[in-house]
């Protein structure tokens, strides 16, 4: 996997004699209050490690304050750390002189705001060409890849109206058109659904993950909402108070949250909308043929004190399930092709299904789930690990 960012013992603090008074912040563990108290310094962000993969939506969550904004800034360099270092592709930003920096902002880097920040006095095409126009790009070019890209966020019929005329979401459509249109490899968010009601903002969230899957760009998403950092982020950073006191997937979090502040954060999430089949899957319990046969599977399946068993091929491809009831019937009629049994009416779903589309197949279907791939089988979500994995017990 290739490292796009990378951020290396990073501090920030704010005050005017910030570079003497780091050197007292390292070794003392003077909490952020304390510091300002006593130096008229705030922390902004104190030892700050993360490395970012190519094409990863990385979320960093954290309380207002926390220092979320100041983080991301870092790494354009709107804000300037007071150590550290920052590499993007391998190369320290913080060594770049001004061409280079205003270079990796028009090429390599977008940033999309909160408040939209679109300019009120161009149509919406050419806000969304802006970044292609400081690149000096020829005006037809522009406004044709404006226009692509604004078909992208389904504003395409809007390309003439003027910003104002738009709602909250559309004009945030516009400000990801924009940042989208110039192609940079990567997307900073700083907030950006923030401002929008929450229908809205579920879409943008979907809109966005579509547009991740499609376009597979490198995003460092802020929010300080963790159902949205558990709904879009591979993998979320929870900062507080200008530290990081957790990085790990939506799982690793909702599993083992690293202390209190985020246990707090945790308990109020809708785990159905975050475990995935492959968290919750057995993968014990199938019947390979031809190797095996109906009275391998009776005995399965008493063994493990189950009534049904997924039957695969010698190829581990998915055939149906057996009852045991069909089983012992079969056996007493004195036959053995336990092909004639095999039902193929079962549900199945990909390993990063959530439980919350999982849960209502167990309402037509009397069988267990089977998670697959490309019909691989790969292993059972029974029903009891679905309420345990709602309930955040043993699974
Ligand atoms: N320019 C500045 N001068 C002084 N202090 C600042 C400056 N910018 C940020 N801070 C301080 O740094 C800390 C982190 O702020 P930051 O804006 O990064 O937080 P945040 O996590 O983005 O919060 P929010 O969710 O409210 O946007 C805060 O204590 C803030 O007061
Ligand atoms: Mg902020």
């Amino acid at each position: 996997m290739k490292t796009v960012v990378e951020v290396k013992n990073v501090y920030k603090l704010f005050g005017n004699n910030s570079q003497k008074l780091l050197q007292q912040v390292k070794k003392s563990k003077l909490s952020k209050e304390k510091v300002l108290k006593e130096t008229g310094h705030t922390i902004g962000l104190k030892n700050i490690n993360l490395s970012v993969n190519e094409g990863e939506i990385f979320v960093v969550m954290g309380l207002s304050g926390s220092g979320k904004s100041t983080l991301i800034r870092c790494i354009n360099r709107i804000i300037e750390p007071t150590e550290g270092e920052i590499y993007i592709n391998g190369e320290n930003i913080l060594k770049m002189n001004n061409k280079q920096l205003t270079n990796l902002r028009r090429n390599k880097i977008s940033m999309v705001f909160q408040s939209f920040a679109l300019l009120p006095h161009k149509t919406v095409l050419d806000n969304v060409a802006f970044g292609l126009e400081l690149q000096s790009v020829k005006k037809e070019i522009r406004r044709q890849r404006a226009q692509e890209t604004l078909d992208i966020v389904n504003l395409g019929g809007y390309a003439h109206s003027m910003p104002s005329e738009l709602s909250g979401g559309m004009q945030q459509r516009v400000g990801l058109a924009r940042a989208l249109c110039t192609s940079p490899e990567i997307l900073l968010m700083d907030e950006a659904f923030s401002a929008l009601d929450p229908l809205i903002r579920s879409e943008m969230q979907d809109e966005l993950i579509n547009i991740h899957h499609s376009m597979k760009k490198t995003i460092i998403f802020i929010t300080h909402d963790l159902d949205e950092a558990l709904k879009i982020g591979d993998r979320i950073a929870i900062m507080k108070d200008g530290e990081i006191v957790q990085i790990g997937t939506p799982e690793d979090i909702l599993k083992g949250p690293a202390n209190d502040y985020v246990k707090d954060f945790v308990q109020n999430v809708n785990r159905a909308k975050v475990i995935t089949a492959s968290n919750i899957m057995k993968r014990k319990e199938y019947l390979t043929l031809p190797k095996e046969g109906l009275r391998t599977a009776i005995k399965k399946m008493q063994d493990a004190s189950i009534s049904s068993l997924f039957v695969v091929n010698k190829d581990k491809m998915l055939k149906g399930i057996v009852t045991i009831d069909k089983a012992v019937k079969l056996i007493k009629e004195k036959k053995d092709n336990i092909e004639e049994i095999i039902d193929i009416n079962i549900n199945t779903v990909s390993p990063d299904t959530k439980i919350e589309d999982i849960m209502p197949m167990f309402l037509n279907c009397p069988f267990p789930v089977a998670v697959t791939d490309n019909g691989k089988f790969l292993g059972i979500v029974f029903k009891s690990a679905v309420i345990n994995g709602i309930i955040g017990g043993a699974q």
